[in-house]
């Protein structure tokens, strides 16, 4: 028999509220198996940070690291809320785990689940992963300001690309096309304006490309890319980019996949030097927090994504059917956030052996 120690941030907004029901389901899918999971709750966010001034503390930090995943749900405050220095939360929290434990593979499938709508009159069959880098480009935070406040500021924001860090993740997306049946990888950047991070990736996706002869490779330009994920979203299999087109056409690529509350995502260390970390795609929605109606789909999708990670295929796959089967019947119907939570717990119960 196996313990899965967990750690779960609930943050803040709808982020406890989806987490709950992600759990939930995961409760009810080890039932009569061999895996048992014991959860941490801890406790960081905008909340926690207004209550208590810890934004992440070097000790919690390291607490993290002594678990075998972390079940993460939103983080972040209104964009209005003047309390919150923008950026605070998402940089020196979330950002620093996915740094701090190396989690450079960022994981987003799409799927556009049969019985779903999609904004898109005719989407075709919408099946694609995301593997956004998670560990550099604009989001390493080198920059700065000169003269600020004045007329003459001068504001930088660098994008930071190692050849190190892409070809890790390059290689990680090679291996999800060359798994898949289609076995085509997209590589998408703006190699005609930002040409040396361009240049870079292009020379490792070329020599990483020669190791794997099975896959064909496509390379699309960031805003051409976003025309293709609405006239032909079913041309992709793999999609690699960096981690600031990765972040911005995973949201679009979660509406036209039935909505953001279906996107799920992993923070995965492959390497397995840190754990990994599991959450939904979209943040706190301060707008529909506390009222009960969030979807909590892509929290629960995470949790299915955390037991492939783990090494639980089958686990995972009994989720990802009974969140499959509930989708099928959702139809127009409005159900709250523990309702959906309660009737997939219901389906993988049901499945079980
Ligand atoms: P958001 O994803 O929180 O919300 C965007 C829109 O989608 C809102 O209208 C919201 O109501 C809706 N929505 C999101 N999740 C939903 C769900 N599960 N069910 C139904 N509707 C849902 O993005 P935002 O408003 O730009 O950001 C709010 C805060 O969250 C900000 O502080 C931001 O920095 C933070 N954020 C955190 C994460 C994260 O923790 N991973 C991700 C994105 C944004
Ligand atoms: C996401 C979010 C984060 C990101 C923010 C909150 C730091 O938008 O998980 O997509 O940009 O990665
Ligand atoms: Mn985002």
């Amino acid at each position: 028999s196996e313990t899965i120690r967990l750690a779960v941030i609930g943050g803040d907004g709808i982020g406890p509220e989806v987490v709950a029901e992600g759990l939930k389901v995961l409760d009810a899918v080890l039932v009569g198996t061999d895996v048992s999971v014991e959860k941490t709750d801890v406790e960081l966010g905008a909340d926690h940070w207004l209550k208590t001034g810890e934004v992440l503390a070097d000790e919690t930090l390291e607490r993290l690291r002594g678990f075998d995943a972390i079940l993460f749900g939103a983080v972040g405050a209104a964009p209005g809320d003047a309390r919150v220095p923008s950026g605070l939360i998402e940089r020196d929290l979330l950002l620093k785990l996915r740094f701090s434990l190396d989690q450079y593979v960022n994981l987003r499938p799409s799927l556009l689940p049969a019985g779903v709508a999609s904004p898109l009159a005719d989407p075709g069959e919408v099946d694609f992963v995301v593997v956004r880098e998670g560990t550099e480009g604009p989001y390493a935070g080198n920059g700065g300001v000169l003269r600020a406040g004045t007329e003459a500021e001068i504001a930088t924001e660098v994008s930071v690309n190692t050849a190190f860090g892409v070809r890790r993740v390059v290689r990680y997306a090679f291996e999800q096309a060359a798994a898949r049946p289609r076995r085509k990888l997209t590589w998408i950047h703006k190699t005609n304006v930002l040409v040396h991070a361009g240049r870079l990736w292009k020379r490792v996706v070329e020599e990483v490309a020669a190791d794997y002869p099975q896959v064909t490779v496509d390379y699309l330009h960031i805003d051409a890319a976003t025309i293709f994920m609405v006239t032909d979203p079913a041309r992709f299999d793999v999609i690699v980019t960096d981690n600031l087109f990765g972040d911005i056409i995973t949201d679009l690529a979660g509406a036209v996949a039935g909505g953001i509350g279906l996107a799920a995502s992993g923070n995965i260390n492959p390497d397995r030097t840190a754990p990994s970390m599991f959450e939904p795609v979209h943040g706190s929605a301060p707008d529909i927090a506390g009222q009960g109606i969030a979807d909590p789909t892509a929290a629960i999708l995470s949790v299915a994504i955390m037991l492939e990670t783990l090494g639980q295929p089958e686990a995972g796959a009994r989720v990802r059917a009974a969140v499959a089967a509930d989708l099928s019947t959702r139809g127009a119907e409005r159900r709250g956030t523990t309702a959906v939570g309660d009737a997939i717990a219901g389906a993988v119960a049901a499945r079980a052996q």
